[in-house]
């Protein structure tokens, strides 16, 4: 088995990470530190990453975490704010975030230890809807919902065309239902600034097929069989 392929399966991090690591000098086969990419691990070699052994099929955990504000995605934090990590403590095999949310936005995100589903769900020709639930300030006016369903420049970048709905508009801010499927950092927030909104808010809500649903905030669950075979069919 390919190296990289080998290291996210033992569910250390994703097949692109893993490369990093091989890269950098961190992965060792039978105690000698292996740099070469397309590596082939064969029949009883020992591999360890940062001196730690791994083994290449540890169980897999496919958890549904619903992210509460102030929470970074990532397992550490140098300058010590809380992470989702504390969120998936009891959980003992070692997870990792399937993409990342704002540490100001709350919701539906995936964790998991199959590095190549993470690799699938994170890599942009997949084209997997996301949607969010924003609140916005001011009026959601019709032209604006034009223009982020066209798509728009948020600095270099012009969205692919949005799904967007007013599920309400109140007298000081509305709320906007969008589905995008490019991951472009803070993308949301950088669409409704390109129209002349400010978020206040912003929650996702489902991952293509995978709903948030009534799971608390702060609170987890396991996805079902089904969802699993969905998300490995995408
Ligand atoms: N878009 C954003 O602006 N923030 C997120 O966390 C996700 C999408």
């Amino acid at each position: 088995m390919r190296l990289n392929k080998y290291i996210a399966s033992a569910g250390v991090c994703s097949r692109r990470k893993a490369d990093e690591l091989i890269v950098n000098g961190n992965v060792k086969i039978n105690g000698a530190v292996v740099k070469e990419l397309g590596y082939d691990v064969k029949e009883g070699e020992t591999v360890s990453v940062n001196g730690r052994r791994i083994e290449a099929s540890a169980p897999k955990v496919y958890i549904a975490l619903n992210k509460p504000e102030g929470y970074i995605t990532s397992m550490n934090d140098e300058m010590d704010r809380a992470t989702v990590a504390q969120l998936v403590a009891d959980i003992p095999e070692r997870l990792f975030p399937v993409g990342r949310l704002d540490y100001n936005t709350s919701g539906l995100l995936l964790m998991t230890n199959d590095g190549d589903l993470t690799y699938t769900l994170t890599h942009p020709k997949h084209e997997v809807y996301k949607t969010y639930v924003a609140k916005v300030k001011g009026i959601m006016s019709d032209a604006r919902i034009g223009k982020l369903r066209r798509g728009v420049d948020i600095g270099g970048f012009v969205t692919s065309p949005a799904k967007v709905r007013v599920v309400r508009q109140m007298k000081t801010y509305a709320v906007v239902e969008i589905k995008i499927h490019e991951g472009k950092n803070r993308q949301v927030r950088k669409m409704f600034a390109a129209v002349g909104s400010r978020v206040i808010e912003l929650k996702r809500t489902a991952i293509g097929d995978i709903r948030l649903g009534r799971l608390m905030e702060g609170h987890y669950r396991k996805l079902t069989g089904e969802e699993i075979n969905y998300l490995k069919g995408l």
